[in-house]
């Protein structure tokens, strides 16, 4: 997936915005992906105020723990966590869910929020729904 058509691109902005949007809690919404064969992350589309963490090193904060893990990560306190890169003061939880194709682990689809330990399992099943749909379109 380096190279992602326009429509796609434009398609996944539109779900970040309509999740930013609709969603109370979700303040920041946005997509990453492998980056080719780097062992980093590196930022796709986003609703919200731009970060300066458009690259993260596998291991390095909440995300670059699920590029190794694949696992959900759900993170009701982030002052709570010592391996966390913070982008905004406002955050204060946040909660990033892998997205698979073929079986593989390409990204993730990360959301924070201003809200104290907001996301439920309900959250977990709709983000999951969220990132098998737009692997179907990648
Ligand atoms: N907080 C994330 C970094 C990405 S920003 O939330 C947009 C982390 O710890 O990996």
């Amino acid at each position: 997936v380096n190279k992602v058509e326009f429509s796609t691109t434009k398609k996944m902005q539109e779900i970040c915005n309509l999740l930013q949007k609709e969603v109370n809690y979700y303040n920041w919404v946005g997509f990453y992906f492998k980056n080719g064969e780097k062992r980093e992350l590196k930022l796709g589309t986003f609703a919200g105020e731009p970060t300066d963490h458009t690259i993260i090193p596998f291991g390095k904060g909440i995300c670059g723990q699920v590029a190794e893990s694949n696992e959900n990560f759900v993170v009701p306190d982030v002052q709570a966590q010592d391996n966390y890169i913070a982008c905004s003061i406002n955050v204060k939880s946040e909660i990033v869910v892998p997205l698979f194709k073929n079986g593989q682990n390409i990204g993730q689809i990360d959301i924070d929020s201003d809200t104290p330990d907001p996301f439920s399992e309900e959250d977990e099943r709709f983000l999951e729904f969220v990132n098998q749909k737009v692997a179907e379109i990648l």
